[in-house]
């Protein structure tokens, strides 16, 4: 059974932010011990962009969301949800689409923080359609942003060369009939959450000088372990879609999964049988951005002109939870 909106729904315009500060693989090895040859072949990744010390997630969401609206020629005051999906929030609270919603003024809305990880965007994106869907919104921003290096083990070389920071946002309106969102599938397996997770600062473990000293307000992860979860269930969701909607890889004009290591999408895009021409990738100039991979992939794909109106499009994504899921839709501008 595939899950239908009850209308049509679908991403309207893109937009995306990257804080100016770049730093290469050789970067990296002067303050630790690895190189470009280990990072580049067991991960794909080139460089990334890490925030100054002070910028929160929201002076990220921002501009990718005032990017986003321009591009659609729409007013903050129009908008009225924004649900942005972080793990890395400005503070546990206020909710970060709160400070969203001030610095742009956006002055009907409401809005909320959704926490699930690489997984996160995805999830917001069908949360933000399905308020359309029923018919009580018709204007929703949907931001997926991160500063992973502020929850980065500069000691841990297996993770910190990992990610990035960034911001991805869409705006999501009602849309033609046959255009939109078609089908999506989201899981959780909460028996995974010790596999990728930070394991203090919240309420079981509130920070604490103890608590520093260990270093457990910082991304720990168990990589073989996530990587083969990752593999398994992106390409499996993905081929969920492509089944139970009648679609062969084929028909697919893109493939745009959660980046967070070469060798995990290329696999997945195998075990879909999706030539690798067809998969977006951005984790070489940005490397894993968790909530905004896929965002920005999307934006930086409609940019170079490598999706028309009425195209199908996967989306997949696997992350900390473990939480996963993929989207199926057929472009809508
Ligand atoms: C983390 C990951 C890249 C490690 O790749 P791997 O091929 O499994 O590498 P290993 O962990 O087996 O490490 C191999 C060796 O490289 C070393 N190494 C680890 N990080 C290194 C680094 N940054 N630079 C140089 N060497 C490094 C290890 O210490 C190990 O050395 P040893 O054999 O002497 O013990 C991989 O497991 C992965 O990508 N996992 C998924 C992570 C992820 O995407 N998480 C987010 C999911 S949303």
């Amino acid at each position: 059974m595939t899950r239908r909106l009850a209308r049509p729904v679908g991403i309207t315009a893109t937009g995306q932010y990257y804080p100016e500060k770049r730093l290469t693989n050789d970067d990296l090895s002067k303050v630790m011990e690895t190189n470009d040859e280990w990072i580049r072949s067991r991960t794909g990744i080139g460089s990334r962009h890490w925030v100054e010390k002070g910028v929160g997630a929201s002076d990220l969401a921002v501009p990718a969301l005032q990017m986003a609206l321009d591009r659609r020629g729409m007013k903050a005051d129009e908008l009225e949800a924004i649900l942005v999906a972080t793990v890395t929030p400005d503070t546990l609270f206020p909710a970060t689409a709160c400070r969203v919603q001030a610095a742009i003024q956006a002055k009907n809305a409401f809005g909320f923080d959704l926490s699930a990880a690489c997984s996160g965007f995805l999830y917001a994106l069908t949360t933000g359609a399905s308020l359309i869907a029923s018919g009580a919104y018709s204007k929703v921003a949907v931001v997926g942003v991160d500063v992973m290096s502020s929850i980065l083990n500069m000691e841990d070389r297996t993770t910190c060369v990992l990610f990035g920071d960034g911001a991805g946002a869409v705006i999501l309106e009602p849309v033609a009939e046959g255009l939109g969102i078609m089908d999506f599938e989201h899981r959780v397996d909460g028996n995974g959450g010790c596999l990728l997770q930070m394991p203090a600062g919240g309420s079981r473990k509130p920070a604490s000088h103890e608590t520093v000293d260990a270093r457990e307000h910082y991304v720990h992860q168990s990589g073989s372990e996530v990587f083969k979860s990752a593999v398994r269930e992106m390409a499996e969701s993905g081929r969920l879609m492509l089944d139970r909607n009648g679609f062969t890889p084929t028909d697919l004009k893109l493939f745009v999964p959660h980046q967070a290591n070469i060798r995990i999408m290329e696999a997945a895009a195998k075990r879909l049988e999706l030539p690798l021409d067809r998969m977006v990738v951005n984790i070489d100039r940005f490397a894993n951005t968790t909530a905004a991979t896929i965002p920005t992939a999307l934006h930086q794909a409609e940019e170079q002109g490598r999706m028309q109106q009425g195209d199908l499009v996967l989306l997949s994504a696997f992350g900390a939870g473990f939480t996963w899921g993929a989207v199926l839709l057929r472009w809508a501008f």
